[in-house]
């Protein structure tokens, strides 16, 4: 088990990369508990559920509104729930992002911790505080920056995940060597039988260096004002794949990472060898390197994107493999740029 610590001006959060979720009693605070999760990890892990009040949401990204959130509302004042008590979300990244924001706003802040789920959550969606809803069809648009005490990263967990959701985990974990870490990048190419097969110590070695990265940049910049932008390499094209195609996030932000590495190279800055290797690894993982609809469409898209400032758009591309850099494009360059692209 390794303890990854996530320091930020007001709180030290831990990460618990490999403890068994069965340990979990381990890290609970002496106070009443609730316990939010959903339906699948419900039938899957209930049986090791500590005791609580248990809150079980339907899956998908359906709970996670405004409208769910006032129902758990309504659950906490009947059962009394107070500021003493704590608040435990258990699941995937739709659970401890709504989790965290019922946390953070009821009786204006409860303390909370998660035990991760799925391959995205551990690596990405559970760690840095980011918590919110989605609003009138705009993904996370209210919200919250708000550390857990804690998060439980148990790999084991993943062993149930659908084959799909654990391929697109990945796409996340490709980003953070492709962003900052070429020795990652070397790690997945040699190990990735073993990681598809869910070898257990490859996989705990894999989400404790993506949990050490993304702690590391978030330490830095919680609020997003640099350094945390480049975990949205390949997302500003993926959020606009999803809305258009309605294709999954993990296979929208794989086509994303291989556009803006393409991208990166008809601006001199990488090597056409290191964007194919870079689309090979993604391919080694199962997941797609193109996108099948108009790039044309995606650009519309993306105009609109919140990012958007002025008449550029800023975007992460990448100076190497292991280095992002961010850059503010003018519209029509940009839209210049797709065109060759697609
Ligand atoms: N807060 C952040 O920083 C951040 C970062 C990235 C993504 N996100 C958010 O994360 C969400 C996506 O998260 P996700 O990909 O984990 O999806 P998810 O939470 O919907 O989980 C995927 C599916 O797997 C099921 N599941 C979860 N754990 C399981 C397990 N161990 N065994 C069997 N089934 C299991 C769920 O019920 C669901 O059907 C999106 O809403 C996205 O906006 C947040």
């Amino acid at each position: 088990m390794k303890e990854i610590l996530l320091n930020t001006p007001g709180k030290s959060s831990r990460i618990l990369v490999g403890e068994s979720y069965r340990n979990i009693r381990k890290y609970l605070p002496d106070k009443p508990l609730v316990i939010i999760t959903d339906e699948n990890v419900a039938l899957h892990y209930g049986d090791s559920f500590p005791d609580g009040i248990r809150i079980v949401v339907k899956p998908g990204e359906a709970s996670k509104t405004i409208d769910s959130a006032a129902g758990i509302y309504d659950q906490l004042i009947k059962h009394e729930i107070d500021r003493q008590s704590f608040i435990l979300g258990i699941g995937g990244g739709i659970v401890s992002d709504l989790a965290g924001f019922i946390a953070s706003t009821y009786l204006r802040g409860v303390s909370f911790a998660f035990v991760s789920t799925t391959l995205l959550g551990q690596v990405d969606a559970s760690i840095g505080g980011k918590n919110g809803v989605n609003f009138k069809g705009f993904k996370n648009m209210i919200g919250i920056i708000r550390q857990p005490d804690f998060v439980l990263c148990d790999p084991e967990m993943l062993k149930s995940l659908e084959p799909s959701e654990f391929r697109m985990g990945f796409a996340e974990v490709i980003k953070y060597g492709a962003i900052q870490d070429p020795g990652l990048v070397d790690f997945l190419e040699s190990k990735h039988a073993k990681a598809l097969e869910m070898d257990p110590s490859v996989m705990e070695e894999i989400v404790g260096i993506c949990a050490r990265a993304k702690a590391g940049i978030v330490s830095n910049d919680e609020n997003e004002s640099g350094e945390r932008k480049k975990l949205n390499f390949g997302h500003t094209f993926a959020h606009a794949f999803e809305k258009l195609s309605g294709l999954p996030h993990g296979e929208s932000v794989a086509i994303g990472m291989v556009l803006a590495a393409r991208l990166s190279e008809q601006m001199g800055l990488l090597t056409s060898g290191e964007t194919k290797r870079l689309a090979d690894i993604i391919s080694l993982y199962g997941l797609p390197t193109s996108y099948e609809g108009s790039c044309r469409d995606a650009f519309e898209v993306m105009k609109n994107d919140k990012k958007r400032g002025g008449d550029s758009i800023s975007l992460i591309l990448l100076d190497s493999i292991g280095k992002a850099i961010i850059r503010d494009l003018p519209l029509q360059k940009l839209k210049n740029l797709i065109d060759d692209l697609c």
